[in-house]
């Protein structure tokens, strides 16, 4: 299979070309060349149309987005142009070159309102600009005509790329305590897992839309004790707060724990617990030196 990524420089882009690369043919795609990467600029739609006609891959990986959450609040146009939009023009070039579309999709779509696990036949309702624009990219999927799927994930991080348990644990060793959110729940999902995950559903030929979730779930405040109980920092002080503590821009939702229902009915969930997720990521610092 030829298989295209965008965002390839992103935190999960890195993991979906190294996933595919075992054994597909993958053009690395990002904002700027350079280094085995091919220059994509996915909110360029002559640029999304005349790439995709010229490498005509069977397909497109889309980890392109504006991620930031609080930023979207104060631009949204950068965020709808990169959210909205762009998966827009790729899933219509998608239906030209008669290539697939696997979009990356978010949690941030619910509003943590509901008080267990979303599974994907709940309905969306986004407290957020990032939130909107999101769920405005996977309707202009859906509605492109484009065979697709959209993989929501939620919490990611990885032992490479600079994100919430990396800097975390910086922190830690620069502040004798630390103070954690202990009431959004949600579940933290290794980069690794959910790239495989992608590869996985894309090999089974099931379109459709998918949560690709570690099992589990905990608080941002449970992920943290867990990451520091992991490097053998059991007495590490880490306070419990709540959300007011530290007001944000964006709204986050509550819970919005995903339940991978989807795989379940159809090629089994073997998503790891979030646990093992850690076990993983601390293994890996280890190793290397981190
Ligand atoms: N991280 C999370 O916890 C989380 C949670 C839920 C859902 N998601 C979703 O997962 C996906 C991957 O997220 P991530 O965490 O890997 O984000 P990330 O590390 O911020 O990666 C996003 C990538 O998109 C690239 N990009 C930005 N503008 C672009 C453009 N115009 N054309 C091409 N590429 C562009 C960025 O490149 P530059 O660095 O050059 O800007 C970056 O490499 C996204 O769809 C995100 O919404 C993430």
């Amino acid at each position: 299979m030829r298989v295209l990524v965008t965002g390839a420089n992103g935190m999960l882009g890195r993991r979906v070309v190294e996933a595919f690369s075992a054994a597909h043919e993958v053009i690395a795609t990002a904002r700027c060349s350079g280094d085995g990467v091919e220059a994509l600029d996915v909110t360029d739609h002559a640029a999304v149309g005349s790439v995709l006609r010229r490498v005509r891959p069977d397909v497109v990986v889309n980890c392109a987005a504006y991620t930031d959450v609080d930023g979207a609040e104060s631009d949204g146009d950068a965020a709808y142009r990169l959210n909205t939009l762009a998966p827009g023009h790729l899933a219509w070039a998608c239906r030209d070159v008669e290539a697939a579309l696997f979009h990356i999709g978010t949690d941030y779509v619910f509003d943590g309102e509901k008080g267990r696990a979303y599974d994907e036949w709940d309905t969306p309702r986004p407290l957020s600009a990032y939130g909107r624009s999101k769920l405005g990219g996977e309707r202009a999927v859906v509605e492109s005509g484009a065979r697709f799927w959209i993989g929501r994930v939620q919490w990611l991080y990885d032992d490479r790329t600079p994100n919430f348990a990396t800097r975390i644990l910086d922190l830690s060793r620069r502040h004798p305590m630390l103070r954690v959110v202990d009431d959004q729940i949600g579940c933290p999902t290794h980069a690794r897992h959910a790239a495989e995950q992608v590869q996985r559903i894309v090999e089974s030929g099931r379109y459709g839309l998918y949560h690709m979730s570690s099992r589990g779930e905990t608080s941002w405040w449970g992920f943290t004790r867990a990451l520091l109980d992991a490097e053998g920092r059991e007495d590490y002080l880490v306070e419990k707060v709540t959300t007011d503590a530290f007001p944000r821009p964006a709204t986050r939702p509550r819970n919005s724990a995903l339940r991978n229902r989807a795989l379940e009915l159809t090629i089994g969930d073997d998503m790891p617990s979030w646990e093992a997720g850690v076990e993983e990521f601390t293994r890996r610092r280890q190793e290397m030196n981190w």
